[in-house]
């Protein structure tokens, strides 16, 4: 199979293993090719991209204009701060006239969950999601089971556990599709109030103590707490968070294990990571970073390869 099964990036649900290989496997070439002195190549020339930013981003924004840049795309930003959309335009109605001006593809983060999803259905072009609410995030997997498999190798029958809170994360829900479609297990941790109830029907394991969680695992992905999308409180006190289910050194040094540490940032040091285990050799989290210019050049690539 040379091409992806799908002609827009909505969310990881929407692949199957076929693709994510081939991800992978273009990801390979892109990440070799970026690492050369002339990083760049002429893959996306007169490919014109829009990235569409209704929500505060570093990485994710800057890996897209950077990885545009290294496939010689013409891009434009937008963001909806200073735009028409204060004037009371719709979605709909901005994205139409963006593509009017004979844009090829759309990067879209927005802060609510299945927008990514209506865009596609209501506006003819290539729509790739940068993050939609708490519903997915898919580059952000690609690039977390890619840094991992580039550490451990296949994920086949691996445990991978992802830690915190759960229930607001967009990340988790995409990171549970990628770990699963790859064949490893997944384990959820954090307090009962961040994990949603409906968790089990995807087939992952729950558990609560953390610490019996890490000593099953080869991998642990650490999730900020998402005070932007919390309208109560969910635990007592971040001291009590911190308490259970912050990751220190001494808790990993107690586990006779090398556990891989990751987190898609943005971090709170002292929070749900020391900045001992950020910064330690076990972390691999600015690989992560790195690798998602890689993972989103592939993106790019196998999705323009379809443009119509
Ligand atoms: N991981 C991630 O999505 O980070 P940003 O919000 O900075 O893009």
């Amino acid at each position: 199979m040379s091409n992806l099964s799908v002609d827009n990036l909505l969310g990881i649900k929407y692949l199957n293993k076929s693709d994510l290989n081939l991800i992978f496997k273009t990801s390979d070439n892109f990440k070799e090719i970026i690492n050369r002195k002339i990083k760049k190549v002429p893959s996306l020339r007169d490919v014109t991209i829009a990235n569409l930013f209704f929500e505060n981003s570093t990485r994710t924004k800057l890996s897209f204009e950077l990885a545009q840049k290294r496939l010689s795309a013409d891009i434009v930003n937008f963001s909806s701060s200073g735009s028409s959309i204060s004037k009371g335009e719709t979605l709909i109605d901005t994205v139409n006239n963006i593509l009017s001006m004979k844009v090829d593809m759309i990067v879209m983060r927005h802060p609510n969950p299945g927008a990514s999803v209506f865009l596609s259905k209501n506006v003819d072009s290539c729509i790739i999601n940068a993050g939609d609410g708490t519903h997915e995030h898919p580059t952000q997997a690609l690039l977390d089971a890619y840094s991992l498999i580039e550490k451990i190798g296949d994920l086949k029958n691996r445990n991978i556990l992802i830690v915190g809170d759960i229930m607001h994360s967009r990340v988790a829900l995409s990171n549970i599709f990628a770990y699963q479609k790859l064949g490893a297990n997944v384990t959820v941790c954090g307090p009962k109030s961040l994990i949603p109830k409906s968790i089990e029907s995807l087939n992952v394991s729950v558990e609560t103590d953390f610490r019996k969680a890490l000593k099953n695992s080869d991998a642990v992905n650490m999730l900020r707490i998402q005070n932007e999308r919390m309208s109560n409180s969910y635990f007592p006190s971040i001291r009590e968070y911190v308490q259970q289910y912050g990751l220190t050194m001494s808790l990993l040094n107690s586990i006779n294990k090398e556990i891989i540490v990751m987190h898609p940032g943005p971090i709170n040091r002292g929070v749900e990571i020391t900045s001992e285990v950020a910064d330690s050799d076990q972390a691999i989290i600015l690989d992560q970073v790195e690798n998602g210019v890689a993972i989103r050049m592939a993106i790019m690539y196998l999705l323009a390869a379809k443009l119509k």
